[in-house]
């Protein structure tokens, strides 16, 4: 018997927001290992052309410059996609970045760049995605929190992550009948740029990525709705 081997076309296609760095860049090397084709969007054009160049080339990895707080760009990166690839998978809503606690700490213009990334940029992205993974019966995921889940002191983060996670159970209702998957990845501290200082006993990115790739590994009647994750030494 001669059975020819994957051609490129055969193999899955994974866009991830937030690719150019921390848990995005660590998804996108796991994600590769596995046969995936990937989409690498954030507003770093050359951190993600590196990491396009690290994974393989223009054959394997494509990268997008998008800044998810903007419609225009969000279908930019998935008609560019789709241009290159010819369809799309998975996508995960990863872009998204934290601020201090307190209410009185931040500044009004950082609250709003932060729920215009976190809770806009994620609606938009699935808003982008959506007819692609309807076609595809794919796989949406996205990145909420452990601050998505319990309410932090003033953490203002903890009211955007809170919205994507009924982002995400809204999406998978709405999704129903389509096939499309939908899983909310819910990491405790995680060692990535997100810190200015690094965290003690934190996670790190691969882990959260091995978690990525597990939702993504099962069959299709089988939805992993959320993967909540915390270090072993994380209290909170
Ligand atoms: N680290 C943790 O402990 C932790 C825990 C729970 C949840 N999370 C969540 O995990 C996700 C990834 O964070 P991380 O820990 O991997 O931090 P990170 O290394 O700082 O990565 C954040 C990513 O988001 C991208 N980004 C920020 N604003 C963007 C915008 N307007 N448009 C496009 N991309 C944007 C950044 O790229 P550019 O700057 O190049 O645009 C970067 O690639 C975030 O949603 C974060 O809230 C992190």
């Amino acid at each position: 018997m001669n059975e020819e081997p994957p051609t490129t076309t055969d193999r899955r296609v994974l866009l991830i927001t937030g690719a150019s760095s921390g848990i995005g860049a660590a998804t996108a090397r796991h994600a590769c290992a596995e046969d995936w084709r990937v989409v690498l969007a954030a507003r770093s054009q050359e951190r993600l052309e590196a990491l396009a160049d690290e994974l393989g080339g223009p054959e394997r990895a494509l990268a997008v410059r998008c800044d998810v707080t903007e419609w225009e760009d969000q279908q930019r990166m998935v008609s560019t996609a789709m241009g290159t690839f010819g369809r799309i998978d998975a996508a995960f809503a990863n872009a998204g970045f934290g601020g201090p606690r307190g209410f009185l700490k931040d500044t009004p213009e950082h609250w709003r760049e932060m729920v215009l990334t976190n809770i806009y940029g994620a609606a938009l992205t699935l808003r982008a995605t959506i007819p692609a993974l309807t076609d595809s019966r794919g796989h949406l995921l996205l990145t909420s929190s452990v601050a998505g889940r319990r309410v932090l002191p003033g953490s203002m983060y903890s009211c955007t992550k809170h919205a994507v996670t009924a982002m995400g159970e809204a999406a998978r209702q709405d999704l129903q009948g389509t096939g499309v998957r939908v899983t909310l990845i819910e990491p405790g501290m995680t060692d990535t740029p997100f810190f200015e200082n690094r965290p003690q006993e934190a996670l790190q990115a691969d882990d959260i990525a091995r978690a990525v790739m597990f939702a993504l590994s099962q069959p299709p009647h089988m939805d992993v709705n959320e993967l909540l994750i915390r270090p072993t030494a994380q209290p909170g």
